[in-house]
């Protein structure tokens, strides 16, 4: 099974991304809004079929990024019945089972962090995600949303401990780095329910924890109710200009076909050195030649009143020249995916004086 873990800084949280490598089926659990550019661009580039973004409950840190997935892929947003969530198109019950080509998650209702919350087993057992009921050496808070001691501890006594020792435990979140631990471990060594711990202990433990109201949950409760679906407002500022997607690893970038047939609309920067840009394979007509090397000094000779594309041989200079101008404050730049190289594939055309 193909399987990715991501990680938002803000709230700790953790997204997987799982699939199956025959038919490229997968699902994603428990996505962060502002994340979205960035689990989508790892999808395409892992050539991944989304079938389901799940949640295993309503989250209060963050607003998840289930709805903008549904609309840029078609997937079915998948989360527990019990969830109080408006916006599902498959509500989960214990037993539930969500198919991914040959691959399947298996829902186990495991309440007390709020009331619908879910643990997604996968079918051979080998894998549980525990969203925010048992974490690595902790649990869930039990103090707000529903949340009850009692059934968070029947939760993980039940539906989690009953699991194989050497079942993987993903959490929704680890606020130490800690990546995985196994129910095993959890069963030895969790300090609030591990060990010889009894109900009354797990229960003292979790009345005592002091932790502070939870800063996002007036926005993210109310938003991860219609599943992250953003308003009018929260889509205007997007000053759409051309097709540009990101990559995974953060740069924007656009299609040689779409540059060329719109070219009269943006400016072209390519930062090959002075002899390539004069050389056998050609640049585009009107470009400007700034190297590279010179970029970060000459930022007042590339113009902000057009988007700027850059160009280079492959596509990997002027993927860094694109991350320059972003952090310079350039807002419409982009890439030329695969550069001047893959501009030949395609044919396109090019500068008179360099055919
Ligand atoms: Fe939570």
């Amino acid at each position: 099974m193909i399987f990715r873990q991501l990680f938002e800084a803000k709230s700790s949280t953790y997204t997987y991304l799982l699939g199956c490598e025959k038919t490229r089926k997968a699902v994603i659990i428990d996505t962060v809004f502002e994340k979205h550019g960035r689990d989508l661009a790892l999808i395409r580039e892992l050539d991944l079929d989304l079938g389901y973004v799940l949640d295993t409950h309503v989250h209060a840190d963050h607003v998840t990024g289930a709805w903008l997935m549904k609309e840029a892929l078609g997937a079915k947003i998948a989360g527990s019945a019990r969830s109080g969530a408006n916006c599902l198109d498959v509500a989960l019950a214990q037993g539930d089972v969500v198919s991914f080509g040959h691959c399947a998650l298996e829902s186990r209702e495991t309440p007390g962090h709020t009331e619908g919350c879910l643990t997604l087993v996968s079918e051979d057992r080998t894998m549980a995600f525990t969203g925010d009921c048992l974490l690595i050496r902790g649990a869930g808070r039990t103090d707000f949303q529903g949340g009850s001691t009692r059934n968070m501890w029947r939760s993980i006594r039940e539906q989690i401990f009953s699991l194989p020792d050497d079942c993987l435990v993903y959490p929704a979140h680890d606020y130490a780095g800690r990546t995985v631990s196994t129910v095993g471990e959890e069963k030895r060594f969790n300090p609030r329910i591990g060990g010889d711990a009894r109900e009354e202990d797990f229960a003292g433990y979790m009345n005592n924890l002091g932790l502070a109201h939870p800063a996002m949950i007036d926005i993210a409760v109310p938003a991860n109710r219609k599943c992250g679906r953003p308003d009018r407002a929260e889509r205007e500022p997007a000053a759409w200009w051309g097709p540009v997607e990101l990559t995974f690893a953060g740069i924007p970038e656009i299609a040689p076909e779409w540059v060329a047939s719109n070219r009269a609309g943006v400016h072209i920067l390519d930062v090959r050195g002075r002899d390539e840009f004069a050389g056998a394979l050609g640049r585009l007509e009107g470009s400007q030649c700034l190297p590279l090397d010179e970029l970060r000094d000459r930022l007042d000779e590339v113009p902000k009143d057009r988007p700027v594309v850059t160009v280079c041989q492959s596509g990997k200079r002027s993927g860094m020249a694109a991350m320059i101008l972003k952090d310079a404050g350039w807002e419409k730049v982009a890439n030329v995916r695969g550069g001047i190289l893959e501009w030949h594939k395609h044919a396109l055309p090019l500068a008179a004086s360099s055919v």
